[in-house]
């Protein structure tokens, strides 16, 4: 279903790429990341082309809330002191403030209009907990030099046991964003080609399309999760995440954003005359509860009282089990390929970031915080706790993808979709409200797990590492580079 974002707006197209050609860099993924890495190092000098999928701007770049903020999560310093260090929680905050002063500056020097407000974003609570965890957290900002106050929870518009307030953080329009840069983009020279979907990323800089190819002395993954996976090991890094968001009319959410400490609290931030309302995260491939949408709207409901909602979406986001976005070189040394993916729920802040860091690495070798980010930080302690959390997950999904178990066998002919076995191979079966079957083969194309029928996007998930693909087998999300089906195809 179509976000807010896409709602109204009048979009550029982009050609196919169908031709071999060559260029100093060619960036992977046309979402906010990869506009602002191929807008940097365009502007950096360099001869840039960028290969898109789908559409500019759709994926996660869509379906996201668009909050700029230094605060990522309720208790995000208190974590990242624990597990990495005061030093590095200097430096990831100091990236993080940047981001919500380049903004500005970019709206400023290119002329661009993608709607950045400045607003204070409140942290809240509602248990005492949640509340020693705030008072942690704010200990944590006075570490680091962040600025925050403490402030009378009753001022909220809606019951908070306490509420830290940390003033002049942003909020802007995505795709406006992302079409802005785009135009600026191509102004200077930088090739944008859409619907080229990258099957293969070489060692040696080419990158193969189903139509064309793109001979690049260097390359950027950017395509939210590393469609090149198996060398990197990124699946042992990061999980994927759903989340969901409802548009509601809510005037008294106007003026700041919201984020609650506690798991189950919902985070809302104005759009407009609406506010989006989100939260209900869950795995990809493992909601828990079902129906995240209707408890949302309880939950909403729960804190303002009646609510009228016109809309609804959601969005996959990438997390790292550090927390830590991964931004740089794809493996230790690698002078070719860059990588910027695992920003969790703050792409906003994180796509400055990684263009920044990416821009110094591919310019000048060098980058003061490539430690900090470096996807190839982890011990093989840390890989092994990343593999023993998906281990049963993997080994189950794995055997019902190669071993054809079906893991859904209820429904009858009913409308969705559910598993069944056919010539010895697992086959999903979505069948519409008409009563017409559309069958696909339900193995993931990435590693082979077996996939699980969403019917809330009447999509299949991948319960591994989050790939999804249509009810078609068409590939909505990386990792997986092919349809289902598509297996053999190179
Ligand atoms: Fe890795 Fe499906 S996403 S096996």
């Amino acid at each position: 279903m179509a976000s807010y974002w896409e709602e109204h707006l009048l979009r550029t197209e982009y050609p196919l790429l169908g031709e071999v050609t060559e260029a100093d860099v060619c960036v992977i993924g046309g979402g906010i990341t990869g506009m602002c890495i191929a807008f940097e190092l365009s502007r950096l000098g360099k001869q840039v082309v960028l290969l898109e999928a789908e559409r500019v701007g759709s994926g996660a770049t869509s379906g996201t809330t668009a909050k700029v903020t230094v605060q990522h999560g309720g208790d995000c310093y208190t974590r990242l002191i624990g597990r990495r260090g005061e030093h590095h929680g200097v430096r990831y905050a100091a990236h993080a403030l940047w981001a919500l002063q380049r903004y500005e500056e970019l709206a400023k020097e290119y002329g661009l209009d993608f709607d950045y407000t400045r607003m204070p974003l409140y942290l809240y609570c509602n248990t005492e907990e949640g509340k020693g965890k705030l008072m942690e957290e704010k200990h944590a900002h006075e570490r680091l030099g962040i600025q925050s106050q403490l402030v009378d929870p009753s001022a909220l518009p809606f019951a908070a046991r306490a509420a830290l307030m940390l003033p002049l953080q942003g909020s802007l329009h995505p795709l406006k964003l992302v079409l802005g840069l785009a135009r600026v983009l191509q102004e200077g020279g930088g090739r944008i080609y859409e619907h080229s979907r990258v099957l293969k990323v070489g060692e040696d800089g080419v990158v193969t399309t189903a139509h064309g190819a793109v001979r690049a002395k260097q390359v950027v993954l950017a395509t939210h999760y590393p469609i090149e996976d198996f060398g990197g090991r990124y699946f042992l890094k990061m999980y994927q995440e759903r989340s969901y968001a409802l548009g509601i009319l809510a005037p008294s959410l106007l003026d700041a954003m919201y984020l609650g400490m506690e798991q189950d609290s919902v985070a809302y931030r104005p759009m407009g005359e609406f506010a989006a309302a989100s939260g209900e995260s869950h795995e990809t491939g493992k909601d828990p509860k079902g129906k995240p949408y209707p408890r949302l709207h309880q939950r909403v409901q729960q804190q303002l009282g009646e609510i009228k909602v016109y809309g609804c979406w959601n969005a996959q986001d990438c997390m790292t089990y550090d927390g830590v976005p991964l931004i740089g070189r794809y493996q230790k040394g690698d002078e070719v390929r860059f990588v910027a993916t695992g920003f969790g729920k703050w792409g906003m802040t994180h796509a400055l970031t990684a263009a920044k860091i990416i821009g110094e690495l591919v310019v000048t070798g060098n980058c003061k915080d490539e430690s900090l980010y470096a996807p190839y930080r982890f011990s093989v302690m840390d890989l092994s706790r990343g593999y023993r959390r998906h281990l049963g997950t993997t080994i189950a999904s794995v055997t019902a993808g190669w071993m054809g178990l079906p893991s859904i066998n209820k429904g009858g002919s009913v409308p969705g979709g559910r598993i069944r076995r056919r010539g010895g191979k697992r086959m999903g079966i979505y069948t519409t409200e008409f009563g017409e079957e559309i069958a696909v083969h339900a193995k993931c194309t990435h590693m082979g797990c077996g996939l699980k029928w969403n019917d809330v996007d009447k999509t299949w998930d991948c319960p591994c590492h989050g790939s999804r693909f249509d009810r078609f087998g068409n590939v909505l999300e990386a990792p997986a580079t092919r349809g289902l089906g598509e297996e053999d195809k190179a």
